[in-house]
C-alpha cells in the first residue's frame, strides 16, 4: 500500500525551483554576450517556472476546449473543493457535468481532486484490514477515475480534452496546436521539457499532461489543515456532537465506515478517508441522469479496460470523505443530495433500522443498480443508528473539510456546535 507522503514539502520544491532559476538567469545576465534566440526560447516565463505553475495555468485553460468555454477548472473548481459547482436551473449543483458543447452530459458525478495525489496506481492485490470484523482485501485498488482506468494522475490528464463530452476537441494534435497560438506556453514547453518538445505530438502531449498531473500534486491540493486535523494537533477541541460522529465513524463495532473509509491504522494527519478499495454499495439508478438511456446501467469496475471479471461489475472506488461536506451530490452518479441522506442509506442494510425510506424522495429506498454484487458482508456490519447518530457522523464528516472551504459548508438543519 502506497503511504500518503508528506506534502507540506512541495512548497520548498517551488522556491528551491524558483532559487535555481534565479541563480541561472543571472548567471545567463551576467555572461554578456547576449545569448542566442534559440537560448533566449528556453528561458522560463515569469510565473511558469516549474511544471506545477505550467499545469496550474493550463488546468483553467479554456483554449483546450473545442469551444473555448471550458477547462479542467470548470468541472474542478480550485475555489469549491475542486468539483463543478455551476448551479442547473433549479438553483442546484447538478449530479452531472454539462461538457465544452453545453449539452452533452455523462452519467458519472465530478469527484473531487483534491487528495487524488494519494490514489495509488490501479493494481490487483491484497490490503490487510485493521478491522476486526473483516478479513484482508483481496481485489482490485486505486487507479483515477470512479472505475479506476487511468493508472495515474498522468495518465487522467490526457482523457479530458480529447473526451468527446468534456473538452472535445479531436485529437491530441489539435491540443497542440492549440498549445502553440499561445507562445507563452510554447516558450515555458521548451524551457520546461527541452527545445525538441514539440518535435512529436505525443511528447507535447505528455509534457502537458505532465505538467497538470504536477499541478494536482502540489500542497494547495491537499492542506491537511481541516478541523479535523487541527485537533489532532491539539489547536483545537471537537465538539461533543463531532466527537461522537468520531467516534462512531471509527467504532469497529457500531459502525463500519472505517472498514472501507480508513486508510491508517493510526488516526494520522494523513489520513486519506479512503482505503482506495472496491465495492458496490447498492447505490440506485440516478433517474434523473438516465433520461437519455434509461436501459443503461453503469456497470463501474468492469468497464475498466483491464478488468474482465464479471463479479467487479457494479463496484466502484471508495472516495476520500475529505471535503465532502462541501461535494455534494454524492455517489458516482449523485443520486443523494445530502449527507444525512448518504448515512441512512447506509443504516438501511441493518435488520433494524428506522430509515427505510430516502428522506429526498419520501419513498422506500429504491434497488441497487447491480443487485448481484453488493458488499453484504460489509455493509450489514454494525448496529443500526438512531436521528442524533446519524447527525453526529454527519457533523465529524464536516470536519474534514479543507480550513479554505469550510465556509462553504450549508447547515441543512443541522447544529454541530455545543449548545
Ligand atoms: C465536463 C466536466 C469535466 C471536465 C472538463 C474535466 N473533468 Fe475531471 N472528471 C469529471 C468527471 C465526471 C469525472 C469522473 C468520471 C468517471 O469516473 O468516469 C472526473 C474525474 C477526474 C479525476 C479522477 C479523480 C478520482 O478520484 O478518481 C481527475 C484527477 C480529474 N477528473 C482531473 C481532470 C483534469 C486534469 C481535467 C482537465 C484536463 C479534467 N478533469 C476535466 C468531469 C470533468
Ligand atoms: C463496503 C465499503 C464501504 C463501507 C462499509 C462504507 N462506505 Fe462509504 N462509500 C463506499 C463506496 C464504494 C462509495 C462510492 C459509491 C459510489 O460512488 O457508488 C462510498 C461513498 C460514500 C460517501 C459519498 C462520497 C462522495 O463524495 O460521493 C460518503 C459520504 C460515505 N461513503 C460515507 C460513509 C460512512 C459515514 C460510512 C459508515 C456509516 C460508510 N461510508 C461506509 C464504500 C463504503
Amino acid at each position: 500500500m502506497q503511504a500518503p507522503i508528506q506534502t507540506t514539502i512541495a512548497p520548498l520544491n517551488y522556491l528551491q525551483g524558483l532559487m535555481l532559476w534565479i541563480v541561472i538567469s543571472s548567471l545567463y545576465a551576467c555572461g554578456g554576450s547576449g545569448s542566442s534566440s534559440s537560448d533566449s526560447q528556453r528561458q522560463p516565463i515569469a510565473g511558469l517556472e516549474t511544471k506545477a505553475l505550467l499545469g496550474e495555468r493550463l488546468f483553467s485553460e479554456m483554449d483546450l476546449s473545442l469551444n473555448r468555454t471550458q477547462s479542467c477548472a470548470t468541472c474542478h473548481n480550485p475555489s469549491h473543493a475542486f468539483v463543478d459547482n455551476r448551479l442547473n436551473t433549479e438553483g442546484l449543483i447538478p449530479a452531472v457535468s454539462v461538457g465544452d458543447d453545453s449539452v452533452s452530459i455523462g452519467d458519472r458525478n465530478s469527484p473531487t481532486i483534491t487528495y487524488a495525489q494519494f490514489i495509488p496506481e490501479f493494481r490487483f492485490g491484497s490490503r490487510s484490514r485493521f478491522n476486526s470484523q473483516q478479513s484482508d482485501y483481496l481485489g482490485f485498488i486505486g487507479g483515477q477515475f470512479h472505475d479506476g482506468r487511468a493508472a495515474n494522475l498522468q495518465v487522467q490528464a490526457e482523457a479530458p480534452p480529447i473526451n468527446p463530452i468534456e473538452m472535445a476537441l479531436p485529437d491530441r494534435a489539435s491540443v497542440v496546436d492549440r498549445l502553440l497560438e499561445n507562445p507563452e506556453y510554447e516558450q515555458s514547453f521548451q524551457a520546461l521539457f527541452g527545445a525538441d518538445v514539440f518535435t512529436s505530438v505525443d511528447g507535447a502531449y505528455s509534457a502537458l499532461s505532465e505538467s497538470i498531473a504536477a499541478f494536482e500534486q502540489t500542497h494547495p491540493l491537499a492542506t491537511f489543515d481541516s478541523k479535523y486535523d487541527r485537533s489532532l494537533k491539539g489547536e483545537l477541541f471537537l465538539t461533543l456532537k463531532e466527537a461522537l460522529g468520531r467516534a462512531l465513524f471509527f467504532s469497529q463495532t457500531d459502525t463500519n465506515c472505517a472498514t472501507c473509509h480508513q486508510l491508517r491504522i493510526n488516526s494520522s494527519q494523513t489520513e486519506t478517508f479512503t482505503s482506495f478499495e472496491y465495492h458496490n454499495i447498492g447505490v440506485p439508478v440516478n433517474q434523473s441522469v438516465r433520461n437519455q438511456n434509461a436501459a443503461l446501467l453503469d456497470d463501474g469496475l468492469l468497464l475498466n479496460p483491464a478488468v474482465d471479471d464479471f463479479n467487479q461489475r457494479g463496484k466502484f472506488k471508495v472516495p476520500t470523505l475529505r471535503n465532502a461536506a462541501v461535494t455534494e451530490p454524492y455517489m458516482h452518479n449523485g443520486v443523494f443530495r445530502d449527507l444525512t441522506t448518504v448515512i441512512k442509506f447506509y443504516d438501511h442494510f441493518h435488520s433494524f433500522s428506522q430509515f427505510l425510506v430516502n428522506p429526498e424522495t419520501g419513498e422506500l429506498w429504491r434497488e441497487p443498480e447491480i443487485p448481484d454484487t453488493v458488499s453484504l458482508l460489509e455493509l450489514n456490519d454494525g448496529d443500526s443508528l438512531n436521528q442524533q447518530e446519524v447527525e453526529a457522523i454527519v457533523c465529524f464528516i464536516r470536519t474534514l473539510t479543507d480550513a479554505r472551504y469550510e465556509h462553504l459548508i450549508q447547515g441543512k438543519g443541522i447544529v454541530c456546535e455545543d449548545s
